[in-house]
């Protein structure tokens, strides 16, 4: 199997490219992670790509430049899909359309709910008692393209943010590699 090439775009802790970075040593995973693109310079998750030797772009700009250059490596490097994990910048119409059901996204709720930020802070006021994550691709509007992958989560009444925190994002590194298992329907 020839392996597609993928980009992980980055701003912060990067448990999630860790993760898929680990998926990808398994010889049956669909992709190869070729590049990492932090919008942050103090992303931890830039640890990540060193430690794995993934090439690595730090792209501290504005989002016209940011998009610029990240479209220009994404093409030179032959990049077929492009995961967002914890990437804190909405991108631009443009930038969707020019990888068109390339992007994908993961989203640390159940969409329709919960858009947005500070997802398990409104689940917890709302005493919800499920949530979860999504994997949905990336469309022209923010959290809103179509479902790949979601995953539930109870809430327990006991729940805190941190330990919410932590339930749902073991959920993403699972819900992430199911996805991209799916994407090019692999087992
Ligand atoms: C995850 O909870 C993800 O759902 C959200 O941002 C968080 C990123 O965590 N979009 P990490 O950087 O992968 O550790």
């Amino acid at each position: 199997m020839v392996k597609k090439r993928a980009c992980i775009f980055i701003s912060g802790s990067g448990t999630n490219l860790r993760s898929i970075i680990k998926n990808s040593r398994d010889y049956n995973f669909p992709i190869n992670v070729n590049l990492v693109i932090s919008d942050n310079k103090n992303a931890k998750g830039i640890d990540f790509a060193k430690k794995f030797s993934i090439p690595y772009i730090i792209l501290d700009s504005k989002k016209d430049k940011f998009e610029k250059i990240a479209i220009k490596e994404l093409l030179d490097r032959k990049i077929k899909l492009v995961c967002l994990a914890g990437f804190m910048k909405i991108l631009s119409k443009n930038f969707v359309r020019n990888f068109k059901g390339k992007i994908i996204n993961i989203h640390p709720s159940l969409l329709p709910k919960y858009k947005g930020l500070s997802t398990f802070k409104r689940a917890l006021n709302a005493r919800e008692k499920i949530t979860g994550c999504t994997v949905h691709f990336v469309d022209e509007k923010l959290d809103n393209g179509k479902t790949i992958v979601k995953k539930k989560v109870l809430i327990d009444k006991s729940d805190n943010h941190e330990q919410l925190k932590k339930k749902v994002q073991s959920e993403e590194y699972k819900a992430y590699s199911i996805a991209i298992r799916k994407i090019y329907n692999a087992n």
